[in-house]
């Protein structure tokens, strides 16, 4: 179940957290990876990754910068002649109330959670719809299911996530492409460990499974709607919430 083997996958923001999980998972299942994060942050992903023997390179990008996105697609091309998987994982957060949200932290969070969403998927579907098949899944979040306060720049850019990738899914069906969202909850990351312990225990008590997600919770899902067995699911949004929003 679930084999990728000789299946070429971007993953971006690699370096982390459920960027760096995903990317070992579809590793573990015989993909060739390419890490992307800013920087050389990937490196310790790719090494992990080499250590167990799987295959991975590492690509250093800023996905809010279409230049190096296009450069990676390139130079992945090069290297394996094509792309099956891309993974829009990179995001942040700049939580605020909309009242006092700066136009930059409004701005800041668009670009790199839904805008390079745009820009990643755009430069690899015409070697996918070449191929006459791909896998795009985008990490979107519970909050833009339900919404929170302080973060109406991130639940827009994870909400638009959604509606970008079923209208995509329409567009690239008949190509054999697939394009879907998984939607954590609450995950144990750097991300969230920057909440205050406060806050974390309120968000815990809504969980009907009685704690926080694992980076490879999520993985798993993504790793199923990348392989062969999920040629039938587009446009879905898969939730890895622990009941958090059913
Ligand atoms: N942790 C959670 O509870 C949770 C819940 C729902 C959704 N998510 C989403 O999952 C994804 C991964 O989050 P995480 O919890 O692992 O967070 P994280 O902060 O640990 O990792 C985010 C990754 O994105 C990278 N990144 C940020 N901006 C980038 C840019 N401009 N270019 C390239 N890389 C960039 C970071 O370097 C890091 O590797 C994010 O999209 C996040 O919104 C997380």
């Amino acid at each position: 179940m679930f084999d990728l083997s000789a299946k070429v996958a971007i993953v971006t923001g690699a370096s982390r957290g459920i960027g760096r999980a995903v990317a070992a998972l579809l590793a573990q299942r015989g993909a060739h990876v390419v890490a992307a994060a800013r920087g050389d942050n990937a490196a310790g992903t790719v090494a992990a990754i080499q250590a167990a023997g799987g295959h991975a390179a590492p690509a250093s990008v800023d996905v809010t910068d279409a230049g190096a996105v296009e450069a990676m697609v390139a130079a992945t091309l090069e290297r394996h002649g094509r792309i099956d998987i891309l993974v829009n994982n990179a995001g942040i957060t700049r939580d605020q109330l909309l009242l006092r949200m700066k136009r930059e932290e409004w701005d800041q969070v668009i670009a790199t959670n839904l805008t390079a969403a745009y820009v990643c998927a755009q430069a690899v579907l015409r070697p996918m719809i070449k191929q006459r098949g791909g896998r795009i899944v985008s990490i979107s979040s519970v909050v833009g299911q339900t919404g929170n306060a302080g973060q109406a720049n991130y639940a827009a850019s994870k909400a638009g996530l959604i509606g970008f990738s079923r209208a995509l899914a329409r567009e690239v069906a008949s190509r054999n492409i697939t394009v879907n969202v998984v939607a954590p909850g609450l995950i144990d990351t750097d991300m969230t460990r920057a909440l205050t312990e406060k806050t974390h225990g309120d968000w815990a008590a809504q969980i009907p499974l009685g704690r926080l997600g694992e980076p490879t919770d999520v993985a798993a899902a993504v790793c199923f709607l990348a392989s062969d067995e999920a040629s039938y699911i587009t446009g879905q949004v898969l939730a890895v919430n622990g009941g958090m929003y059913m």
